[in-house]
């Protein structure tokens, strides 16, 4: 219930929520691990992962965002082809299935209708379901065969902050100990890694008035921005032109590097904001040639990359942390950034218009 939730001396709970993201991290860590420190989660649901021949990913929203780093975790850590699909277009339009599909339907609070109404025709065919939210009793976690909780605590921001970095975080145990199950190393101390990753998501967060500036510098007087990536920082990005959009009402998009010269730069003009995830070694050089590109049309760029792949103009360098797990450190600027926008227009932060925190119509 919100109205148990203190706000504390936090001005917003989103910027509460983004605060707790290092502690939510450390707190996920603790739940998957066993008396000895290993990671482990129950059997019956790693077992449920490793007998899918393809898993279908059901979500809406930022889950769906976190949905598709999940895919690179299944498929890179666990080795099990991944298919990511927007619940309301699964719902009316399903695709050619595979023999023994799993379905992980991703939700914060686990009662988003266009979830569940895939769910319920899923179980009507009977194939077996895993619910990740946050909300243990939810109609999602109540109804699937399996449950993995977030343990990211009552998110009450309409933007979604936390739960995102938990859902990327839980994924990625969830993959890598589905590869334990199988007997597949995965060649890295998750634990470790993460631990790495919560310190770091720290450093970003008492850099608010670096980010407050970022954001006057670049938002304050445009009516649109563009967030681009390529590999995982391509969903950062989808991720980070959401945030942006649902709380400053700023029209922003994210976009795959790439892609943007196939007809989206043509939207570029003198001072157009363009944020830049630079996090990918392999893919760098590409981003920031599309830097360059959308810069000779007049684009205003802001590149994020990462100790040890950064270069000089940078104007957020994230400290390093393991390649698959910059999603929950690169997030954390881009929400900042937003958070600021939003307020400095005087938008109603917590409660955007026209928008709620859970959907259950369809
Ligand atoms: C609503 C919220 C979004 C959220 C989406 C999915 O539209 O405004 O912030 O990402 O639902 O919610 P869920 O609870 O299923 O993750």
């Amino acid at each position: 219930d919100a109205s148990d939730i203190e706000k504390g001396t936090y001005p917003h709970y989103m910027l509460k929520e983004i605060d707790e993201q290092p502690a939510v991290l450390r707190k996920i860590i603790q739940a998957y691990q066993d008396e000895n420190g290993k990671l482990s989660i129950d059997q019956e649901t790693l077992e449920a992962i490793n007998r899918a021949d393809r898993i279908y990913v059901i979500a809406a929203g930022t889950s769906y965002h976190a949905g598709l780093v999940g895919k690179e975790y299944f498929e890179k850590l666990a080795g099990v082809p991944t298919e990511v699909h927007i619940s309301s277009e699964f719902g009316y339009n399903m695709p050619l299935l595979s023999e023994k599909p799993l379905f992980v339907f991703i939700s914060q609070s686990g009662e988003t209708a266009d979830s569940r109404q895939v769910l319920v025709k899923i179980k009507e065919l009977g194939y077996p379901s895993l619910t990740v939210t946050n909300v243990p009793g939810s109609t999602l976690s109540r109804e699937a065969d399996h449950t993995v909780l977030l343990h990211a605590g009552p998110e009450i921001a309409v933007a979604s902050t936390k739960a995102y970095t938990a859902q990327v975080a839980v994924l990625a145990i969830l993959a890598a100990l589905a590869a334990g199950e199988k007997g597949n190393e995965i060649g890295f101390d998750l634990v470790q890694e993460l631990g790495i990753a919560a310190n770091a998501v720290q450093t970003m967060i008492v850099r608010k008035e670096e980010m407050e500036g970022l954001s006057f510098d670049f938002l304050e007087l445009s009516r649109n921005a563009f967030f681009i990536g390529r590999g995982l920082d391509y969903f950062v990005s989808l991720e980070g032109a959401l945030k942006l959009k649902e709380i400053s009402y700023i029209q922003a998009e994210g976009f795959a590097g790439g892609e943007l010269k196939h007809g989206t730069i043509a939207l570029i003009e003198e001072g157009t904001p363009v944020f830049a995830l630079a996090t990918q070694e392999a893919v760098s050089p590409n981003i920031r040639g599309n830097v360059k590109e959308v810069g000779a049309r007049g684009a205003k760029s802001c590149i994020i990359s990462m100790e040890g792949i950064e270069e000089e103009g940078d104007r957020i360098v994230i400290p390093a942390v393991h390649p698959m797990l910059t999603p929950l450190v690169s997030v954390i600027p881009l929400q900042l950034i937003s958070y600021y926008a939003a307020l400095h227009r005087g938008c109603d932060v917590d409660k955007p218009r026209n928008l709620a925190k859970s959907v259950t119509v369809e």
